[in-house]
């Protein structure tokens, strides 16, 4: 049986925007979150508080969290890959703290210049930091589907990161497909085996849409029994440790599947379709979702057939 409701984590202002080369004003992105906020996303990932040297484009996160409004009830999350970057996190009251490793020994040194084993020490004093900080920690492993640097990524890495991020306390853990290689049948695969090590009620699924597979592995993890994904507006963005690889999952894609499903969501999918419309303008590019290009068409083919 699927689940009746899912939470949709919102990672454009973050995982979509990072990418961007040409820098995006901080206003366009305190809109991007508030709006995104109104239109009933519960946990929007607002800022990265990482070396400006690695990713320029998230240099404004303690202007950005000063900037939006916080709707009650609503988490914005940040990532923070050192105590450096949680000590800011703190300092822009974010409210769920995201440490971020992999399953992949080549994929976590390009990413955070580290082995996987240094990325968990060093961790281990942020996660202990946000706990005492009250603050909500999440937990995401890059490349537990595939990695662009050594290709098969076996299931018992995935398993053994899951563990340790379970062991440092981490509420929610991420199962990302970085490079959206993942297939559904894998995906089952890896997301049945983390399930046995960590309550499922709290992993999530984080797909890039690289190659189109994104809302087929959405559609295999609720079948595990998964309730938790990550999105982003418009399909907004890429990695920049992993080259060629595009955005997350339209978040309007995913929420025109699971109103099909009658999953129940709370967000509502004609404002996100002008958000994705907003954000896209915003940044000159043509919106990766095919349900939002879909929408907008007819809503501007109605308007266009009143005159
Ligand atoms: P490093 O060079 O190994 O470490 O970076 P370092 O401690 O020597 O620091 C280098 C410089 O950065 C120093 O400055 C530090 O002060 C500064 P310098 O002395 O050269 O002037 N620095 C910082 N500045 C601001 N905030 C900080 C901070 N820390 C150090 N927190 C480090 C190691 C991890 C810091 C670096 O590799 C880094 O920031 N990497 C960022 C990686 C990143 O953001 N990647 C994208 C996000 S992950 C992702 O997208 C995947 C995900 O979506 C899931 C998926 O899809 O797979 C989550
Ligand atoms: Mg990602």
């Amino acid at each position: 049986m699927l689940p009746a409701k899912v939470k949709i984590v919102e990672v454009g202002p973050r995982d979509g925007l990072q990418n961007e080369k040409e820098f995006v004003a901080t206003e366009v992105k305190i809109e991007l979150v508030n709006r995104l906020a109104s239109a009933g996303l519960q946990n929007v990932e607002s800022a990265s508080f990482v070396s400006p040297k690695w990713v320029p484009q998230m240099a404004d996160g303690a202007a950005v969290m000063a900037g939006i409004e916080r709707r009650p009830g609503t988490i914005y999350s940040a990532l923070t890959p050192n105590l450096r970057g949680f000590e800011a996190a703190l300092d822009a009251k974010v409210d769920e703290i995201v440490i971020f490793g992999a399953a992949s020994e080549a994929f976590s040194q390009k990413n955070i210049n580290c082995s996987i084993a240094e990325s968990i020490a060093r961790f281990e004093p942020v996660a202990k930091a946000a706990k005492e900080a009250g603050l909500r920690l999440r937990g995401s492993i890059s490349c537990a589907l595939g990695c662009p640097y050594q290709g098969d990524v076996p299931i018992e890495a995935v398993v053994d990161v899951v563990q340790r991020m379970k062991a440092l306390g981490c509420d929610e853990i991420d199962i990302a497909d970085t490079i959206g290689v993942g297939t559904a049948g894998r995906t089952r695969d890896v997301m049945a085996a983390v399930s046995k090590v960590f309550p499922r009620e709290r992993l999530s699924g984080h797909f890039h849409d690289t190659y189109g597979q994104a809302v087929a592995n959405i559609y295999a993890s609720l079948q595990e029994g998964i309730e938790i994904f990550h999105a982003s507006v418009a399909g907004l963005g890429g990695c920049p440790y992993a080259k060629g690889a595009t955005g997350n999952v339209a978040t309007e894609d995913v929420i025109f599947l699971l109103n099909g499903l009658g999953i129940k969501t709370g967000v509502d999918l004609d404002q996100l379709v002008e958000i994705g419309d907003f954000i896209s303008r915003a940044i000159g590019k043509p919106s990766a979702s095919r349900v939002g290009r879909a929408l907008l068409a007819k809503k501007r083919d109605g308007a266009a057939s009143c005159v």
